[in-house]
Formats: C-alpha cells, structure tokens, sequence
C-alpha cells in the first residue's frame, strides 16, 4: 500500500505494518484507501478508445516517447489547463509519472541535504516521503478550515536562519484535511511569499472534484492569479479521476524550471508510459472527460453524503470536523486525551481501518485526529464502519473519563 510507506519507514512502523497485514484481509471496511472505488474507473470508454485506434498509434503505445511528454497530451492538456485559467502560453508543460513524480522532480531539481521545506500541517504523506528521502529539514505550518495560518507562516519564514527552498500546499480539497483555501487565504499566502524568493509548489489533484457547480470558481488556482512575484509550480494528476493506474501527472512552470526538471526526468524514467499518455490524450480530445467528471462528482458527493450523514447520526459530540465540499477525506477531531493510533488498534480488530493523524504530521507526532476517505469503500458499508468506528470512539471517551477522575 503506497500511502504507508513513509509511516514503515518512521518510528511507528509495527502500527502501519499491521495495518498493511489487517487491510489485505477479507471483509474489511476501510476507509483508509485514498484512491477511487475499482467499479468507477472508466473501463469500457478505455476499451472503446484502445480499440478503435488506429494501427501506428496502437504500436506507439508501446515505444519510448519524448521526455517532455507526448506531444498531443501536451496540446489536450493546455487546453484544459486553460480552462482552470492557468498561464499555459507563457509556461512549460512536463508530463510526469503521476503527480508525485513531479514532486520528486522539483525535490532533486531544489534540495540538498539539510535544506529547508516547508509544508502544511498535516500534509500528504507521499510528499513528505520525497522531502524526507531528500534529507530535507521538513519545516510544518498548522491549517485551518481556510488554509495555512498567515501568521503562523509569516512568522515562520521570519525566524528561520535560512531561506526555505519552496512552500509544498494542497489549496483545494486537502489530502488529509478535506479543507479548501478560501480565495481570501490564497491571495494572502501570495502577499506572504512575494518578494521573499520562496517558491510556491501548487499541488492540485483533486481540484475537479467539487460537489456543487457553484463552488467551482473557488477551485482556481494560484498559479492563475497572475502574481508576477512569485515563482509557482503547479502539479496536477489524473490518479484521482482517471485512475492511479494510468500514472499521468503533470507540472506547469516557467521554462528554466522546466529546463532542469526535463533533464532531471530522463535520468528517473526516460519518459511516462507512451501507452497511459496515448489513452489519456484520447479522453481528453474525444471529449470524453467532462461527462465522466460529472458522473464522478454525483458518486462522490453521494458517498460524502452517506459518510457526512451516519457521522451526524452515531459520533458522540466530542467529535468534530468540517463537512468537505469537494475531493475524497473527512478529517475527524478527537478530543485531545484520545490518541488516533488507539483507536485505530481497537477497531482494526472489528474489521474497520482508517489512516491515523499522526502520519499526516512531518513529525510523526500529532495523533488527535483521523483520516476517513469515503472515494473507495462500497457505499452499503459506511454505516456499519461508523457504528463501529463510533462506538470505538464512544468507550474510548468514557475509559478517559473513569482515568482522569
Ligand atoms: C495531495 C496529493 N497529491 C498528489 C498525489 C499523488 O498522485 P499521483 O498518483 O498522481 O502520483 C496524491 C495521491 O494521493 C495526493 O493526495
């Protein structure tokens, strides 16, 4: 299970190492997997696609393509990516091998050993793997229901001896905190970083799944805002919509970035799968994109819905979190006596999983919170995980009461 391997490698590996053994059991109800349900992947429109193509483009699925990417993905891609408003004309496309590829990419294209990064608190456990990896010094600022705290951020930049190498932020539908910037908290992360140099790495994965059409508009991108003062690179994938198996992800910057990060790229992979790039290109320029988008956003709001409504039903009233307006994740508060990793001991036994706080801290630390995602689970389990994530939770409080009297 990809999302763990950060957490096996930390000090609380024996929790996530049985969490890995327990989740590849039957009759499991996980919430835990941060990836689409197998039965909505788009496999008849990939059957449709691959088999009417014509012969030379079915044997260039299988040969190597230029590092940059298939040049007709490219094309497809700046138009979708100009609908978001993005500056494509004046920036570099790079396909790259799923979105964390990109990430990986800017890593080794900025950080040595002992440089600084900043990132949210919590933020997306693939990511911190990479800074890690990298031996950066991984710097966390906390988040709000609104984004980063400013003042948090502000004063953060202002006491470090040394200038952070870039700000990694997951603005729209947070992996794991469900939350959106508001447009307000976006401009004011701008103000911050103009003028100080620190890069901006803009990690939107999930920006297309919004539940309400009228909330669109709060989607758009940084990288759309046309501050000329900060340096931004923007990541998308299509893991979260296509599906993770196709790995294509993406990152627009300006071209001396994108320069290095070419080079950076063929000496990882040569090139992203011609294969994934060519089926991806057709559903984009057959149109066939928008209406699947649509028939995820209906499943995935159903499902938030489910999850949204058996929590309002069976959690104790300790319990609190924001209903998400968008993406995958609800973020569950726990009071601060109740660890996230006891809970999860408990009810990994009653056949229930979910990913624990701490694993979204950098350091590994912060634990009173829990990540449900609600993108992979049939729908007629949420109940009965509630009821027993909730009851779980219900003694939990009540041993911590009998203790602490
Ligand atoms: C915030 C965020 N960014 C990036 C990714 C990585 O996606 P990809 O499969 O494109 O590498 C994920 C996947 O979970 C994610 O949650």
């Amino acid at each position: 299970m990809y999302a763990f391997s950060r957490a096996v490698n930390s000090m609380h590996s024996e929790d996530i190492k049985q969490l890995m053994k327990q989740a590849s059991g039957k009759n499991l109800i996980s919430f835990a997997g941060g990836m689409p349900n197998n039965d909505l992947f788009p496999v008849k429109q990939i059957d449709e696609i691959y088999n009417s193509l014509p012969e030379d483009l079915k044997k260039l699925c299988f040969q190597y393509g230029p590092t940059s990417g298939y040049p007709p993905l490219i094309k497809s891609l700046k138009s979708y990516l100009k609908e978001k408003g993005l500056p494509v004309d004046e920036n570099k496309i790079l396909i790259t091998t799923g979105s964390i590829q990109a990430i990986s990419i800017v890593t080794r294209e900025f950080v040595n050993e002992g440089d600084i990064i900043l990132t949210e608190n919590p933020s997306f456990v693939g990511a911190l793997s990479v800074f890690e990896t990298a031996g950066a010094k991984i710097h966390s600022i906390p988040i709000d229901k609104d984004g980063i705290d400013i003042k948090a951020l502000k004063s953060k930049i202002e006491t470090l001896d040394r200038k952070p190498k870039f700000l990694y932020v997951t603005p729209n539908y947070h992996n794991p905190a469900g939350i959106m910037y508001t447009p307000e908290r976006k401009k004011e992360l701008l103000e911050v970083l103009s003028g100080t140099g620190i890069i901006l790495l803009e990690d939107d994965a999930y920006s297309d799944l919004y539940f309400n059409e009228d909330e669109k508009h709060l989607t758009k991108p940084m990288k759309s805002f046309g501050v000329k003062e900060v340096e931004i690179i923007y990541t998308g994938s299509f893991s979260k919509i296509l599906g993770p198996g196709f790995r294509l992800g993406f990152m627009l910057s300006s071209e001396e970035i994108f320069e290095k990060a070419e080079t950076v790229k063929q000496a990882m992979d040569a090139c992203t799968s011609n294969f994934m790039q060519i089926l991806g290109n057709e559903f984009l320029a057959q149109h066939k994109l928008k209406p699947y988008l649509e028939y995820l956003r209906s499943e995935y709001s159903e499902r938030k819905n489910l999850l949204q409504k058996h929590l309002q039903a069976y959690m104790p009233k300790e319990i609190t979190w924001n209903e998400p307006k968008g993406g995958f994740y609800i973020w569950l508060k726990l009071p601060p006596h109740i660890k996230s990793t006891d809970i999860f001991k408990e009810t990994v036994t009653k056949g229930v999983v979910f990913v624990t706080g701490r694993t979204f801290d950098p350091a590994s630390k912060k634990d009173d919170r829990l990540r449900l995602s609600f993108s992979n689970m049939p729908k007629e389990q949420i109940e009965k995980g509630v009821i027993i994530l909730s009851e779980t939770i219900k003694r939990a409080i009540e041993n911590s009461k009998i203790t602490l009297s």
